[in-house]
Parts: structure tokens; sequence; C-alpha cells
């Protein structure tokens, strides 16, 4: 078993449930993130902080000093534009670099399912072929690795689709998605470095009930104990538009047209089976908001 971990990206909302796991399952954590003081507000005491970008290899030569494993939670985002500097590629490619000299036993990457929809009914989109550019470097690397392919996560009801007082729904949702929880990916995360198998590995990540995004809205909606919530629903082709004149609704229109379309059938089992299986149901996750 290892103890170090180098994690990256430790403040972003999927990463703050994991490194809590991590911590509480006993690994020495380090997070390399880009402003200590931010860092300090939002992750556990017991991680210990240093300052480092993937835009500097310098930085990132530092934050690997004595690390055993290297956890990455990037992403794109919304507001991204296409030729900028994007983490899960060139931000990687300079990690790939720099652990030419300092060399880790494992790296291990959060990718997801849905990226997997590019191709299919004709839809092709510049972000998930970053998402699929970053997981061929990594199999690439020389390196043992470990990717995950998570569903949609519970979080990103109440961060993404919940804006103030209302759930926002575009377009009609065909089929049903398996949200985790973060906790839960968090623990299967921490389980599958506690293991650490010699061979590379992939998993699939998916909770225990599937819901179309109407379905999931709708039970936050009945939940929720906070507020009254409204749903509002728009057209997606009214977005699709917008999209034309704005990045970050070009954004939106693609990956609710992923999301609504991709046939997600259950392929955890393996997971479950190896690192265990989620607990978190979106009732309870709700009732915890
Ligand atoms: N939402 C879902 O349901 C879902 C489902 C499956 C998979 N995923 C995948 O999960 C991944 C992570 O999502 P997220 O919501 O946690 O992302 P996020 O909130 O945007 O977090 C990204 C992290 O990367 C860090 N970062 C950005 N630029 C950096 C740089 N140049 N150097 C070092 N660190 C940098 C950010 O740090 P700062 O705090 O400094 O900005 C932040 O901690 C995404 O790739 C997404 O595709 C999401």
């Amino acid at each position: 078993m290892v103890s170090k971990i180098l994690f990256i990206g430790a403040t972003g909302m999927l990463g703050k449930p994991v490194i809590k796991q991590l911590v509480q399952a006993g690994f020495q954590v380090t997070a390399m993130v880009r402003s200590l003081e931010e860092a300090k507000n939002v992750l556990p005491k017991e991680v210990q902080l240093v300052q480092g970008d993937l835009q500097d290899k310098q930085s990132i030569a530092q934050a690997l000093d004595n690390q055993e494993v290297v956890y990455l939670n990037l992403s794109i985002k919304q507001t991204e534009k296409r030729n900028a500097f994007h983490t899960e590629t060139d931000g990687l490619r300079n990690l790939l670099e720099v652990l030419k000299t300092k060399p880790v036993q494992r790296l291990a990457y959060l990718s997801s399912v849905v990226q997997r929809y590019q191709g299919t009914n004709g839809f092709h989109w510049w972000v998930f072929e970053v998402k699929q550019q970053a997981i061929q470097l990594i199999k690439q690397a020389g390196i043992s690795y470990t990717i995950f392919y998570p569903s949609n996560f519970m979080e990103s009801l109440s961060s993404l689709y919940k804006q103030g007082n209302r759930l926002l729904l575009a377009g009609k949702a065909k089929e049903k998605m398996y949200f985790i929880a973060g906790e839960d990916y968090g623990r299967q995360v921490a389980e599958s470095f506690r293991i650490l198998p010699t061979e590379n590995k992939e998993y699939d990540i998916q909770g225990l009930e599937a819901f179309t995004a109407d379905e999931a809205v709708t039970l936050f909606q009945q939940h929720y104990k906070h507020t009254k919530l409204t749903i509002s629903r728009a057209p997606l082709g009214i977005i699709k538009f917008a999209g034309n004149f704005s990045t970050k609704m070009n954004y939106a229109a693609h990956i609710i047209e992923a999301l609504n379309n991709y046939h997600e059938p259950f392929t955890s089992q393996t997971t479950w089976n190896e690192l265990g299986k989620p607990k978190i149901t979106l009732t309870q996750f709700v009732g915890n908001q």
C-alpha cells in the first residue's frame, strides 16, 4: 500500500469529496493548488498544501517531491476556449515530462463515462476530444495508471442544475444516468490506492439507482429542505442558438445533448466487487444538502 498521494485539482467540485475520503482513509495527501489562501479555506486541515500550476513545470517538480501516486481532478471550464491551455492535455503533458525525472508508482485520473458519446448520432465535440486525448496520453506514458469513468455526480445537481431557487433542465432526457455521490466515489478511489494492483486499471463508476435528468431534478425538488425550488425547462434549440454567441452556452448545449442521449448501461459490477458498493441514494444525498 502506498501512503503519499499528490492531488492535483483538490479545490474542484469533485476534488473536495475525494480528498476528504483519502484523508479519512489515512493517506498522507499533498494538494498542489494555485492559491494557497483559497485552498486553506476549503480543504481538510490534514492536507499539506503546495503552491503549483500545471502551466509551470518547476512548480510541478517541487510538488512531486517524495510522492508515490498522483491523482488528477481536472476539467475544462464552461468558459474555456478551444485554443486555450487545457489542463487535461497541455497540463498533463507538462506533468508527464516532469514525471520522467521524478517518477511515481501510479497515475490516477478522473475521466467521465459520457465522453463515450463522441461519434454517436453524428455528435462531435472538441471537449470530448481533449478528454479522449488525455486517456491516450496516460496510456502511452509508460506509468501504471488507474482511470475512473464516472456517471453523473449528485453534486452536479446541487451545483450545476440548481441555480438559486431554480432547477434548470434543457431538452428531453431520453436516457437514465446512475448518479453517484462524490463521497461514495472518494471511498472507491481510496480503496483503489489501498489495494493498489500492479496492473493498469479502468473502473466505471456508477451509483445505486438510475434516473433521467427530469426524474433526478424532480426528486431533488421534492426532498430539498431549505427552500422551495421551481423547475425551469428550456428547449435545447434555444441554448444551441445562444451557443453561437457564448462559449458557456455552447458548452452547455453540447454537454446537455450528450447527457440526454448517451445510453448508459450498468457496467460497474467489477468496480463494486473490487472497490466496494456505493451506499448513498439520491434521496439521502439531497436530504443532507
Ligand atoms: N460533473 C459531473 O457530474 C461529472 C461526471 C463525470 C466526470 N466528471 C469530470 O470530473 C472532472 C472534475 O470536475 P470538477 O467539477 O471537480 O472540476 P472543477 O471544479 O473545475 O475543478 C478543477 C480543478 O482543477 C484545478 N486547476 C485548474 N487549472 C489548473 C492549473 N493550471 N494547474 C493546477 N490546477 C488547476 C482547479 O483549481 P483552482 O481552484 O485553482 O481553479 C480545480 O481544483 C471533470 O473533468 C469532469 O469532466 C464530472
